[in-house]
């Protein structure tokens, strides 16, 4: 079995390994440490590989949820493409074996030096955000000497249902073309086919989603505009639906990826758009069930007001909570979460580094495990306090696979001295 469970004892599994011989003295590993199930992984490309058969597609990977080496190759292997949003990350994704053709970049600010990297890699297609963004692909085409494939990357002016922090799609927010600003951009896209090849017409409207009816209308935009495109003679190839599948962080409250996936492809066949192949962006969905982060008790406290227990992983580890109040499920490694509640926070100096309240009973446990946290945690990790990066353990069908351990103290303060 694959992912996060428990064994008849109560004690946590992920990817058949029990969390607590992670930790034996002898393997080395610190904790905080992340914990990875490639399996997992796997098995979810292929679930959204199998509701896109039939359709010429491309599950395009979101690599800023999770760039582990292990992680992006094991996607690569079940057949996923990349969504990248910067030079770095596409350098990743080519060298993970990623084809260009699999690869689409996108990002508001991408410089010009990125530009150039990704016309010189003859990705599938850059996903231009802005009217100025298409004139400065076009100038770095030139410039180079090559023709640039692109996308217009919608904003569709809807309002998700999600935190604040990850919609996208609304008329405030900094991404995506506006629908007003369409004429202008298809007009200079038309003046320049010499150099701009419009190959795709996409759009993604925030993380964590989880009406099928803000994707399928966000879907209708993208397919107007496609039409509108084709219409004109554009030589598209792609609709691009974005990601932001919401994963159950607990709370019970989620939709089928599938479902999403299918509402799109319905609206892109009522449309007459089949021909076009499809393209989705997700990211959380991919990897966020299929982690964990496994902390050491450090000490409890009691407080005036509340029973506190302080972990060795803080803000700096899985800045989630801290940043968008998010919650992730945090329970005893060694038997099943219940009994007394206590407040569970970080380490780091500040007060936002809380992760909630959590029933984690008595005696103490000595380590615990934060759920879901594949997704927007190592990669959005910092220093902050003189923390070092925490570990990284890749499991596969009962195998520890790799681990990357934490670099440590003395790195830290090493690296520190020489700046
Ligand atoms: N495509 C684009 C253009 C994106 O900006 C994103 C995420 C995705 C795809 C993938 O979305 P997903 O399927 O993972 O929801 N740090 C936040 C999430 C930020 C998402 C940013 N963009 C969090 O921890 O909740």
């Amino acid at each position: 079995m694959t992912g996060f469970q428990r064994d008849a004892q109560g004690r946590a599994i992920l990817g058949g390994v029990p969390l607590d011989a992670l930790l034996a003295p002898e393997r080395g590993i610190t904790t905080p440490a992340y914990v990875y199930d490639l399996s997992e992984i796997s098995r979810r490309a292929h679930t959204l590989g199998a509701a896109l058969s039939g359709r010429p597609h491309l599950v395009a990977y979101a690599l800023k949820a999770n760039s582990a080496g292990h992680v992006v190759r094991t996607l690569q292997q079940a057949g996923a493409g990349a969504d990248v949003v910067s030079g770095a990350e596409l350098l990743l994704a080519r060298r993970s074996g990623i084809p260009p053709e699999h690869i689409v970049m996108s990002g508001v600010a991408k410089t010009d030096a990125e530009l150039d990297l990704a016309l010189a890699e003859s990705i599938l297609a850059i996903q231009a955000e802005s009217v100025e963004e298409v004139a400065r692909i076009a100038q770095r085409a030139r410039a180079v000497g090559r023709s640039a494939r692109i996308s217009l990357r919608i904003n569709p002016s809807i309002a998700v249902d999600t935190h604040a922090h990850i919609a996208t799609g609304h008329d405030a927010a900094k991404f995506g073309i506006a629908l007003a600003d369409l004429p202008a951009v298809l007009g200079r896209v038309g003046t320049d086919t010499s150099v701009l090849s419009l190959t795709g017409i996409s759009s993604h409207i925030g993380s964590m989603q989880r009406d099928v009816e803000d994707y399928a209308r966000a879907a209708n935009v993208v397919c107007d505009v496609a039409r509108h495109a084709l219409d004109a003679g554009a030589p598209l190839r792609f609709a691009d639906f974005g990601g932001g599948f919401a994963i159950d962080y607990g709370d019970g409250d989620v939709t089928a990826p599938t479902d999403f996936i299918h509402a799109a492809l319905d609206v892109q066949r009522r449309r007459g758009l089949s021909e076009l192949a499809v393209v989705i962006e997700p990211g959380r969905w991919l990897v966020g069930p299929a982690g964990v982060l496994v902390a050491q008790v450090v000490q409890s406290k009691q407080g005036a007001e509340r029973s506190w227990l302080m972990l060795d992983a803080g803000m700096n580890d899985l800045l989630r909570p801290a940043l968008y109040g998010a919650r992730h499920r945090i329970e005893p490694l060694d038997r099943p979460p219940g009994g007394r509640a206590f407040r569970v926070v970080g380490p780091v100096c500040e007060s936002t580094d809380d992760f909630g309240e959590f029933e984690l009973g008595e005696p103490l446990p000595r380590h615990v495990v934060v759920r879901d946290a594949g997704a927007y945690g190592f990669v959005m990790s910092s220093e902050y306090n003189g923390r070092p990066l925490p570990a990284e353990v890749f499991v596969r069908d009962g195998e520890i696979v790799h681990v990357s351990h934490s670099p440590g103290a003395e790195r830290w303060v090493e690296a520190r001295l020489r700046a």
